[in-house]
């Protein structure tokens, strides 16, 4: 006899502030899941959605309850939770969680106002984005897997600057006022979501290169919460172990300042992580085999597939250091999550950790 597939849509978690790289780990995370995703066709095109065949991804953005002009007015900033609606967040994924279609609105980022709704279809990976997908109770519990993009202080100025400095022709004094402004709510709102996150990718200045100040050269860290549900952290050669490792040498080229991985155990808001450290960059990105094949617990389906991707996309903000790296495996992680849950039995909400 057969059996009708059951539907289920896998929700995942992405929280950062804007700025962080959110957009660059979701063309890397779509293109994983096998095709890129883009914005909804014929529809609103201003909308922030990305849809591709098996995900969609929503920026949390369109659940501001205050537009730019009502921020003002109140003189509260989008970052604080009485400029989103966590009721209707929780509402609609919630129901796209349990195979319902919504109607999403759109939070327009040209005007600063809020557009008519666009209707989203229950696919099956969900990935929410944005300043707050775990900050409310309710949406946390119906996150199957969670990653926060934690970028230090110094490295989020450098990209800053980089980005509004040289692309948008803003001055450097109003670059940091502009993070001066945001850091008191990002401290009370945005940055205490990490203790929830199943996975954080930590993003800080080398320690490799004395009292560096570029941001060019990057130590990166993935944090791996130990205990959840269908998620085994990466190691390096023996896991459970404490490894320094310098891959540099007859198998890896590198250049001034060398490439440094840390992988042990540790605790982070009280609870057991692995972390798995990379300081440093590549010099020949198809050397990066060495690496990947000393790694283990990567959820690859074949020899070689982190260094294809970061290959692939090596464009991409990132491919020559950590951050590409981490949100590749990330992405693999979370294709692993899908994949377990899927083949787990029916649908239920609030999946329970261990
Ligand atoms: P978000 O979607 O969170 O706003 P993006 O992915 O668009 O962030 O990245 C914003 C900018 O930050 C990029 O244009 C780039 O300048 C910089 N950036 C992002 N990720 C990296 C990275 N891994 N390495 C260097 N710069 C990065
Ligand atoms: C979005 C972003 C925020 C950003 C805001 C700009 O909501 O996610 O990070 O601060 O837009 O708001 P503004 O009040 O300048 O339109």
């Amino acid at each position: 006899c057969k059996v009708a597939p059951v539907k289920k849509t896998v929700v995942i978690g992405l929280a950062a502030d804007s700025g962080c790289g959110k957009s660059t780990f979701m063309r890397r995370l779509t293109s994983i899941f096998g095709g890129a995703a883009t914005p909804p066709r014929g529809g609103n095109p201003d909308s922030n959605t990305l849809i591709s065949d098996t995900t969609t991804v929503i920026c949390l953005d369109d659940y501001h309850s205050l537009d730019r002009y009502g921020r003002k007015e109140k003189a509260v900033t989008a970052l604080d939770p009485r400029a989103n609606n966590f009721d209707l967040m929780y509402e609609q994924v919630k129901a796209l969680k349990e195979g319902k279609s919504v109607e999403k609105p759109i939070y327009n980022h040209v005007s600063g106002l809020l557009d008519p709704p666009e209707t989203i279809l229950p696919p099956k990976i969900l990935v929410i984005e944005g300043l707050h997908p775990m900050y409310d109770e309710r949406v946390r519990s119906l996150l199957d897997f969670s990653i926060y993009l934690d970028i230090s202080d110094d490295v989020k100025f450098a990209w800053k600057i980089q980005r509004d400095m040289a692309e948008r022709g803003h001055s450097l004094e109003s670059i940091k006022a502009s993070i001066r402004a945001r850091k008191p709510d990002f401290d009370a709102y945005i940055d205490p979501q990490k203790q929830y996150a199943d996975a954080v990718i930590q993003v800080l200045p080398t320690q490799l290169i004395p009292d560096d100040n570029e941001g060019k050269v990057l130590r990166v860290r993935m944090v791996m919460k130990e205990g959840v549900k269908y998620f085994e952290p990466v190691y390096l050669f023996d896991e459970g172990s404490t490894i320094n490792w310098i891959p540099c040498g007859r198998k890896l080229t590198c250049s001034y300042p060398g490439i440094k991985f840390f992988y042990g155990p540790d605790t982070y808001y009280g609870n057991e992580v692995s972390v798995l450290e990379m300081d440093g960059q590549f010099d020949k990105l198809d050397e990066l085999i060495y690496v990947e094949s000393h790694l283990s617990n990567i959820s690859t389906r074949f020899y070689g597939e982190i260094t294809q991707q970061m290959l692939k996309h090596g464009d991409f903000p990132g491919s020559n250091n950590g951050t590409g790296l981490f949100q590749t495996i990330a992405g693999l992680k979370i294709r692993n999550v899908y994949e377990r849950i899927l083949a787990d039995g029916p649908s239920v909400l609030n999946r329970a950790k261990i």
